[in-house]
């Protein structure tokens, strides 16, 4: 069986992010969502607990499809789950030269593995964690753009952020 892991950081997780998990679920017997913990990251809205716990909500229905966490590099992650497939979403070619050399670089690291892409559906295509975050921020609707689990962690952090 393939186990495939999509990678992100999740922060949080918005409608684009559960449109790639639903088909790549499809596609792939064993896929696990595996939010990176890049404490570095300056942006960081929501701890790895937290958006953990997001994706396990959206995902609870969803057959053969686990959420994790990893430390460090994505390729020893890989390694050690045994996975071979990456699954990516790719929203516009503005995210390929980025996701192409993340693919070159993650196979030198380990040559098992194999990057794919799944195109990101267009509603959601203009659609970032960055974004949302920032619009929630300022107080506006982002209902249409994150799952409801997201939109109350949202308004627990943002409480002027809109009920939708
Ligand atoms: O959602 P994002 O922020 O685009 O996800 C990026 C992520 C987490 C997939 C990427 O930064 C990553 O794989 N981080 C783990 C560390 C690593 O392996 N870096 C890349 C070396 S080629």
């Amino acid at each position: 069986m393939v186990h495939a892991v999509y990678p992100g950081s999740f922060d949080p997780l918005h409608n684009g992010h559960v449109d790639v998990i639903r088909r790549a679920g499809r596609i792939f017997e064993h896929l696990t969502v595996a939010v990176a913990n890049n404490p570095h990251k300056s942006s960081q809205l929501f701890s790895v607990e937290e958006r953990v716990s997001i994706i396990e909500e959206v995902i609870k229905d969803l057959p053969g499809v686990y959420v994790d966490s990893f430390d460090g590099l994505l390729a020893d992650y890989m390694k050690q789950k045994r996975a071979t497939v990456i699954v990516k979403g790719l929203r516009a070619i503005s995210d390929f030269e980025y996701e192409l050399q993340m693919a070159h670089l993650n196979r030198q690291l380990n040559p098992n593995v194999e990057t794919t892409f799944i195109m990101t559906a267009t509603r959601w295509s203009y659609v970032s964690s960055t974004r949302v975050k920032e619009i929630a921020r300022f107080g506006a609707d982002v209902s249409k753009l994150v799952p409801r689990v997201t939109l109350r962690m949202l308004q627990g952090r943002y409480p002027e952020a809109t009920a939708g």
